[in-house]
């Protein structure tokens, strides 16, 4: 049976944090361990130029980001793992993919359309700071994701509306050109966990209030006392259920832990202890890959190379597929 192709891209913006690992990273990394799945993973550099315009944070992003999923046993011989815009036919899909993208479409995705509002809300001009990058994302995606024939991509729920965009314009390609493209799922994982942060929001980059994955130990355990609780005196049985330190637990821990945890919040268990058990958790689980993610930082040539292999490997599917695809447009040799 042919392997099923799983596709899914990581913008290359910030620092990786513990919610990233324990709702991206993580199960990506599990899930390419599969046998019956053959997983492309990329580095979406291209993509972050719509949001940033600083050179020197996408190269700094780009080479964290790449680091963090080597030195969390990500495996280069299994996976394609590779960099956006070492792949040039991603590009110049997008282009044929653009040709075939109604403008309507394009109005409806949601980027798009918070931006406008925000716009709106703020009394500026609809198009204000709109670039056609932001505009037309939705485009670059469905190429990453065609230009590899990907059946399943991960995603999150923000993302599903892209993926559908993507088997649209596949769709309309197939149509006038014949069948190139195969038609993709977004899947979102249900059972996955979505982190709190510090102050009990999602955590998220946007609202500040991450514990990045890396930190020095110290840093890490710092970061840990200043996740938010409630005022209950020790002794007081505590629920776990509106505790951001039982949530972050619940994502590191086994089920016999996380039962024992439960009893130790009915019991009444510190906050000050409560978080010193979480920092023993999450730092065993993070030494190991810590080391190596400060050994790959400090050797980016070895990045690079690995990199640099991926794309040769996602170039063995895209050179031939865009000779077909060239072909199947018309643009073709004179002679041909
Ligand atoms: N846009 C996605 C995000 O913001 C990242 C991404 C880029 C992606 N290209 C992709 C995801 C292709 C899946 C498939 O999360």
């Amino acid at each position: 049976m042919k392997k099923q192709r799983v596709l899914t891209g990581i913008t290359t913006t910030g620092t990786p944090h513990l919610g990233n690992y324990v709702g991206a990273i993580r199960p990506a990394i599990a899930a390419s361990l599969q046998p019956d799945v053959q997983s492309f993973y990329f580095l979406a550099d291209l993509h972050s130029m719509i949001k940033s315009q600083d050179a020197q944070a996408l190269g700094r992003s780009t080479r964290e980001i790449a680091a963090t999923w080597l030195a969390l046993g990500l495996d280069t011989e299994r996976v394609v793992f590779y960099r956006q815009s070492d792949v040039p036919e991603i590009t110049e899909l997008t282009w044929m993919l653009t040709c075939m993208t109604a403008k309507g479409l394009m109005n409806r995705a949601h980027a798009y359309k918070a931006a406008v509002q925000a716009n709106q809300e703020a009394g500026q001009d609809d198009d204000f700071g709109i670039t056609m990058g932001l505009y037309s994302y939705p485009v670059l995606m469905a190429a990453d994701i065609l230009m590899f024939n990907a059946d399943r991509v991960p995603v999150g729920r923000d993302q599903i509306q892209h993926v559908e965009m993507a088997r649209d314009i596949a769709q309309r390609f197939n149509y006038h050109y014949g069948e190139h493209f195969v038609l993709p799922s977004a899947v979102v994982d249900e059972h996955v966990a979505v982190l709190q942060g510090l102050d009990g929001r999602k955590m998220s980059k946007s609202y500040g209030n991450t514990i990045p994955l890396f930190l020095p130990e110290k840093q890490l355990q710092k970061h840990i006392n200043r996740i938010k609780t409630n005022l209950q005196e020790p002794g007081e049985p505590k629920n776990p259920d509106e505790s951001t330190v039982f949530q972050v637990w619940a994502a590191f821990a086994t089920p016999g832990q996380r039962e024992e945890m439960r009893r130790e919040f009915a019991d009444g268990i510190a906050w000050g202890e409560a978080k010193r058990r979480l920092f023993e958790l999450v730092n065993a689980e993070l030494r190991e890959p810590r080391e190596r993610y400060e050994a790959l930082m400090a050797q980016p040539s070895l990045i690079e190379k690995l990199l640099r292999e991926g794309a040769e490997r996602a170039r063995a599917f895209s050179r031939p597929f865009m000779q077909e695809l060239r072909a199947s447009v018309g643009l073709r040799p004179v002679d041909a």
